[in-house]
């Protein structure tokens, strides 16, 4: 079996879970990982042993495609560098509406010029969400639509630990124990130098805390634990004249980070080697894409 080379290009939150979801994809490889210079430089070595990790794509060898895991800004200037280099690649930036289809209008003006291949929209949101919702509608002519998203649903700041010293930030969760009580994890992220007993002994022992047993548990990244948690909840509901009305829900709990990861590998998989040109990636299959001309 040959197996697909992926470049993952940037190792922020998505880059990282691109490498773990290809992990588990044995019909795919990491080729490699690219950085911005002053990153590589702050690095001593690859963070994947047997991984190469370098400064500019054309340094790794025989690429497939590139994953574009950079911050939403740079994506743009840094689709056009790998466009322009003849890389295939696959994007998910979250930008701002008229900011995504400028985007995705140079990808495809790109990739029509270079006679590249580009996926454009494999993420959750955007991505796959609005095509959910885009479905519901379809099934649902007549009726109104909600979104709800959830952020960290069962977690919320405590001002009561973020302001113990050494504490950089604090979410709390209450959790019913299986016997009906009920039990309070409090996950703190230290300041530097925060020294994590004495911020143990000072939550645990506020009266605040004293209704309920109480637990603090170390975390590194606070944001990255909000993000686990988050959920979102899509609704559409018929109404007009006459009944019964359809309905359709969709409750999701999910890390929106692996479950763009995911949908990345999936769109490299489905983008073929002779495919030129930008597309639209749908889990059915890759849709082109109209671009100015
Ligand atoms: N569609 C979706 O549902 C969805 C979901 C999640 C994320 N995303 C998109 O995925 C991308 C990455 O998100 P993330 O959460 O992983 O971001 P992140 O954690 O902030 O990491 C992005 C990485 O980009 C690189 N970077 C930072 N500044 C840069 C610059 N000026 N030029 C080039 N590279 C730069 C850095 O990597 P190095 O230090 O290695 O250079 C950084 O770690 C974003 O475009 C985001 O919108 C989409």
């Amino acid at each position: 079996m040959t197996r697909l080379r992926l470049a993952v290009i940037g190792w922020g939150r998505l880059g990282k879970a691109c490498a773990e979801a290809l992990r588990d994809a044995p019909e795919l490889a990491l080729a490699g990982i690219v950085r911005r210079a002053d990153a590589l430089g702050a690095a001593s070595s690859s963070p994947i042993r047997g991984v190469p990790c370098v400064g500019h794509v054309s340094e790794l060898e025989a690429i497939d495609a590139a994953l574009l895991c950079v911050r939403s800004e740079a994506a743009p200037g840094v689709a056009r560098e790998l466009l322009q280099s003849r890389v295939r690649l696959v994007e998910c930036a979250d930008l701002a509406d008229g900011a995504l289809r400028a985007h995705h209008d140079e990808i495809a003006h790109l990739a029509k010029r270079y006679r590249v291949g580009a996926v454009v929209g494999a993420g959750w949101d955007p991505g796959l969400l609005p095509q959910l919702q885009r479905l519901f509608e379809l099934l649902i002519p007549k009726g109104h639509s909600q979104v709800t998203r959830r952020v960290g649903t069962a977690l919320h700041h405590t001002a009561a630990a973020e302001n113990v010293a050494g504490v950089r930030g604090a979410l709390c969760s209450e959790l019913r124990d299986p016997d009906g009580g009920t039990h309070r994890y409090v996950y703190v992220e230290l300041s530097r130098g925060g020294d994590l007993e004495r911020v143990r002994q000072q939550i645990e022992g506020d009266p605040l805390f004293a209704d309920e047993p109480t637990q603090v548990l170390p975390v590194d990244d606070l944001a990255a634990l909000e993000q686990e948690n988050r959920g979102v909840l899509v609704e559409r509901l018929g109404d007009g004249v006459g009944g019964p009305h359809a309905s359709l829900i969709l409750e999701a709990r999910l890390d929106p980070i692996a479950f763009t990861a995911r949908l990345m590998l999936d769109a490299a998989r489905s983008l073929s080697p002779h495919a030129r040109g930008a597309w639209r990636y749908t889990p059915c299959g890759l849709v082109p894409l109209d671009g100015p001309g």
